[in-house]
């Protein structure tokens, strides 16, 4: 209900992998929390076993009218969000290379993994600019984003995940005054649909690594890229 003040997260693609993980988190700490999800059907199998206060929600982060109802729907539901994880993401193109590459996969790579977190930011963050602590934008982001160690792997999910962190800086700069902190986050090779069954992390570990974001403190960091709360290079 729109007069309950408790703190309201919200999370893309949480109906399997790290973004699940991490709605159930935050539910059993007691945040009123949306799984925000393509497969309304899908949403509410992965909620079922899940404590607290959980709701599920349509969204496809990719189209701008989904977007727009879900946010309609939240202020209608909540009126607030406190936490919002931007974790939904695609195509961990290992098959292509910056030459070969499909432009049209990297057009479409970037519309969910870049320009998706992007318009829920827009339309949420006018959600969270009520005074209360503990507000934050996590971006779920990745060391194939990052400049600094980038080869020639996966094209289209390291541009997505590099231009994602950008984003980071650039909407903790603008939202650092109502002291929101805004950071992206690297999970870690995580055995996920994404991962593969070779990667050598767990889901629990990948999302302890998201909530570390979440959980910082209002002193914390803003604008960074955390593995396991420690920087990563850009
Ligand atoms: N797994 C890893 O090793 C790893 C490493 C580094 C970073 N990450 C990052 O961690 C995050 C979670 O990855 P994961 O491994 O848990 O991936 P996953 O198991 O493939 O799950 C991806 C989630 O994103 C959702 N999604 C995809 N497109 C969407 C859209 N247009 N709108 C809304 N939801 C959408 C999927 O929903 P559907 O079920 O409807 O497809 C699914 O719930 C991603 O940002 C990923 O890039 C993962």
């Amino acid at each position: 209900m729109a007069d309950d003040t408790r703190a309201v997260a919200v999370v893309t693609g949480a109906n399997r992998g790290i973004g699940r993980q991490v709605a159930a988190q935050l539910a059993a700490e007691g945040h009123r929390t949306v799984l925000a999800v393509r497969n309304v059907d899908a949403g509410h199998v992965a909620a079922r076993d899940l404590t607290g206060d959980v709701a599920v929600a349509p969204l496809d982060v990719a189209d701008p009218d989904s977007v727009t109802r879900f946010a309609g729907w939240l202020r209608q539901h909540h009126g607030r969000v406190d936490v919002l994880v931007n974790n939904a993401a695609v195509n961990y193109d290992t098959w292509q290379d910056p030459l070969g590459a499909d432009l049209t996969q990297v057009r479409d790579t970037l519309e969910v993994n870049t320009l998706g977190a992007w318009r829920v930011a827009q339309a949420v963050a006018p959600l969270m600019r009520h005074p209360a602590p503990g507000r934050r934008i996590v971006n779920v982001s990745s060391e194939s984003g990052s400049l600094t160690s980038m080869g020639a792997a996966t094209p289209a999910y390291a541009m997505s995940k590099a231009a994602l962190n950008a984003l980071t800086r650039l909407l903790a700069a603008q939202l650092a005054p109502d002291g929101i902190l805004v950071n992206s986050v690297c999970p870690g090779w995580v055995a996920t649909d994404m991962g593969g069954p070779a990667a050598p992390r767990t889901i629990a570990e990948g999302a302890a690594s998201v909530l570390w974001a979440v959980r910082i403190p209002d002193d914390g960091p803003t604008g960074g890229f955390f593995r396991d709360g420690h920087p990563l290079p850009w």
